[in-house]
């Protein structure tokens, strides 16, 4: 069975999904890695903060952002056929920061320096955009480890959608910042022979200056940047080098919006930024979408069926308001998509995902969206 999305899942490497908070952003990069396995490749989806129960379906909890290989009988369980192979990892900020400076650090040495770091210990948890940029990390590292041949991004739940395209530019800038510079020179002109000569000279002026200000963490910012100036030039060609595999043909970046209005227009301003950044934009996944049923039928009709059902009054009344008025959410929806839809390059897809009656939590639940992304 051929779809929008089973057609780009052909040709494509690389996943994206990206758009505001709560529209499904998780749901959709499970489900669409789940369906890419179903195709036969070797998926791996990167999730990011996913809910304890879609955790628990993937076997996640235990292992926590370690990649995990689903077992296949799970897959087939939910209906499934595991032609390929189905990977899952949970990106958690502070291990994943942890792991990256050990990978990267020159030495053990080094490495133990930072984490043992207290200002880097409140940065990787509250560093704005660490997600993100973790994230990139991670993709960089998978695509290039050889093991899988799809990969599918989650993207964290920011106030602004744009903040995972922005990440590599930031921490860059971050890096490039002045105040950044000038705390690491210092060490830097000290060399490392001459760091005790400077912790005596230099510390006395950090010491006055936290006599003066009260706060102690100078010493520990300073330090943290002059240990981290080490692994930032590798992290700068890295987010270069990332940024080229976004912009690439090999990458899709999928819009997750749901068919609310306010939604929908954050999605259109979304949909020109990521234009801007030159990434390339496939398509837009509209999610929990109410579904027109039996378009034609009287409430006459209805009520008839429901009399023969057994249904007793006044539950008949009730059964009959409540679907009411589910159609006219459909309508509104479907006005709604129809006029988005219209917004968009003739390259680019919209498909749809219905509401799904109960919360989506499980591996069932993933395999029916699976089902649908197949059939539209
Ligand atoms: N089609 C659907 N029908 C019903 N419930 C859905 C559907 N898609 C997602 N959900 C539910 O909506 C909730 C939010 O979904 P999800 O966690 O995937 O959103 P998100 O965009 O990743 O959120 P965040 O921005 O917080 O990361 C979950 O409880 C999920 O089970
Ligand atoms: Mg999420």
């Amino acid at each position: 069975m051929s779809s929008a999305m089973t057609r780009l899942l052909e040709e494509k490497k690389i996943v994206i999904c990206g758009g505001s908070g709560g529209v499904g952003k998780t749901t959709a990069a499970a489900s669409i890695a789940l369906l890419w396995a179903t195709m036969g490749r070797k998926v791996m989806v990167i999730t990011i903060d996913p809910a304890r129960r879609l955790a628990d379906a993937l076997g996640l909890e235990a292992i926590q952002t370690k990649p995990t290989l689903v077992e296949p009988e799970i897959l087939e369980d939910a209906g499934l056929e595991p032609k390929g192979r189905f990977s899952a990892m949970m990106l958690e900020a502070k291990s994943a920061w942890d792991e990256l400076i050990t990978s990267y650090s020159p030495s053990e040495e080094v490495a133990a320096k930072i984490l043992a770091n207290s200002f880097y210990q409140s940065l990787s948890d509250t560093f704005a955009g660490s997600h993100e940029y973790l994230a990139l990390e991670k993709l960089h590292e998978l695509y290039h480890s050889g093991d899988y041949d799809a990969l599918v991004v989650d993207t964290p739940p920011t106030k602004h959608a744009l903040d995972f395209l922005e990440a590599p530019h930031r921490m860059n800038e971050f890096l490039d910042r002045r105040v950044t510079r000038w705390l690491v020179m210092p060490y830097l002109s000290a060399g490392r022979k001459g760091l005790k000569l400077f912790n005596r000279t230099g510390g006395y002026l950090f010491r006055k200056l936290e006599e003066a200000t009260g706060i102690r963490v100078i010493k520990d910012v300073s330090e943290f940047f002059f240990h981290f100036s080490q692994l930032t030039e590798g992290s700068r060609q890295r987010m270069t080098k990332v940024f080229e595999l976004l912009k690439g043909p090999e990458t899709a970046f999928l819009l997750i919006t749901t068919p609310e209005l306010a939604v929908l227009s954050e999605a259109a301003y979304f949909m020109k930024k990521v234009g801007d950044y030159g990434v390339p934009f496939a398509g837009v996944l509209a999610n929990r979408v109410h579904q027109i049923r039996f378009p034609e039928a009287s409430d006459e009709e209805i009520q008839i069926h429901l009399k023969e059902a057994g249904c007793p009054p006044p539950l008949d009344k009730v059964l009959l308001e409540n679907y009411r008025r589910s159609q006219h959410l459909a309508l509104g929806d479907e006005s709604r998509l129809t006029r988005f839809g219209e917004l968009l390059p003739s390259d680019v897809f919209l498909t749809k995902v219905p509401l799904f009656p109960q919360g989506l939590e499980d591996i069932k639940g993933l395999a029916w969206v699976v089902n649908e992304l197949r059939r539209h």
